[in-house]
């Protein structure tokens, strides 16, 4: 069984992906093609965003929006420390520091109730994680951003497609910003990633500083990086894009499925899903709250490859520690010890699901 099955997606796919490869092959504009275009018009449209502008990677994005609202050394932007390291990362090599506030214990989302205690003069921006694939509370961010005058960037790589109160993820605030990563929900054949607004000078700077801030060739405007997508990865997703809606379905589907089969076995706990929003399970994640990793060595036993998401939240890793207190965000630093993220991709069969669920139930401690 594969964590993530990539094979059955390329082979629904593979005439289509072939072609629009085969088409970057023939025309030959490798950086920057007409497929780039294409792509961004097709998910600003499918977001509901005025603007996508496509990049390297979901870090990039991170990088480039952090960079496009003019973030200075010192600036504080406050995040969860219950996510991957990217998006702490890309705040510190922006110049910034990050500020960690804590998680809900149910969602493993920011505490959106918390944030405002953590706003100082120096705060320039939060940047909320939709993790596993459902969207942090963004209008309860989005209110505490707009008494403080400051910018909100999700950073959106595992939530593409997902819904909150009728809008779609990475179109809900200042930034959003998205992972083509082949495992994301919208994945492409390498690394790739989007930033979406609808704020037109945030936008020209993003596209500026996505080819080293160049506002005309060889007129460098402002510093920048080369984090453009490539034309190929463009072709991949421009492919697997009409598609993408009933994978979303798929996803529902077997997220439900999965919450179904787990309820109320003894020693674990599923993600609780906010009634106004969705999660589209870019990660299937739920808490064994006894011996976790006990459960995942027997899973592996089993032939049920699992993983965590994640193992230190990143006030405990040694590059972020002196951002926060050791004894801050308990709920993250809980989490860590109890999350376990099972199969799960919109190829996953029914069958290998019902495996998966039979041997977690026989892998909890008695
Ligand atoms: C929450 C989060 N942010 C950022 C990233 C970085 O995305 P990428 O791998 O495309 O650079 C990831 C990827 O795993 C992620 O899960």
């Amino acid at each position: 069984m594969q964590f993530t099955d990539l094979k059955a997606q390329y082979a629904a796919l593979k005439p289509a992906i072939d072609a629009r490869i085969q088409r970057v092959l023939d025309h030959g504009q490798y950086i920057m093609g007409p497929e780039i275009g294409e792509i961004e018009s097709a998910l600003a449209a499918f977001t509901g965003s005025k603007h996508c502008i496509t990049v390297a990677s979901g870090t990039e994005a991170l990088l480039i929006a952090l960079m496009a609202i003019d973030l200075r050394a010192g600036d504080e932007v406050i995040t969860s420390p219950f996510t991957f390291a990217a998006t702490a990362e890309m705040i510190v090599l922006a110049g910034g520091k990050p500020v960690f506030v804590d998680i809900e214990a149910d969602t493993a989302n920011i505490d959106a109730t918390l944030i405002e205690a953590s706003v100082t003069p120096r705060t320039k921006a939060i940047m909320p994680v939709s993790l596993y694939g459902q969207c942090a509370d963004m209008d309860a961010i989005n209110a505490i951003a707009a008494r403080h005058g400051l910018a909100v960037i999700e950073d959106a790589a595992q939530s593409f497609g997902a819904s909150y109160r009728g809008r779609r993820s990475t179109a809900l605030s200042t930034f959003g910003a998205t992972s083509f990563f082949p495992s994301k929900p919208l994945g492409c054949y390498g690394d790739g990633g989007a930033l979406f607004t609808d704020d037109d000078a945030l936008a020209q700077a993003a596209r500026e500083i996505r080819v080293h801030g160049q506002s005309a060739r060889y007129r460098h405007t402002r510093i920048g990086v080369g984090g453009r997508l490539d034309t190929l990865q463009a072709a991949v997703l421009l492919a697997k894009l009409p598609r993408f809606e009933s994978e979303l379905q798929r996803r529902h589907v077997l997220g439900a499925r999965y919450t179904r089969g787990l309820q109320g076995l003894p020693g674990l706990r599923t993600l609780a899903v906010r009634p106004d929003r969705d999660c589209v399970w870019g990660q299937y994640t739920v808490f064994v709250t006894r011996d976790r990793d006990a459960v995942q060595a027997a899973l592996k036993d089993s032939g049920i490859p699992t993983a965590v998401h994640y193992p230190l939240p990143l006030h405990h890793q040694p590059a972020y520690a002196a951002h926060c207190c050791a004894d801050c965000c308990p709920a993250s630093v809980a989490a860590s010890r109890q999350v376990l993220s099972l199969p799960m991709s919109a190829d996953l069969t029914e069958d290998d699901q019902d495996r998966v669920i039979a041997a977690l139930t026989e892998a909890l401690p008695r």
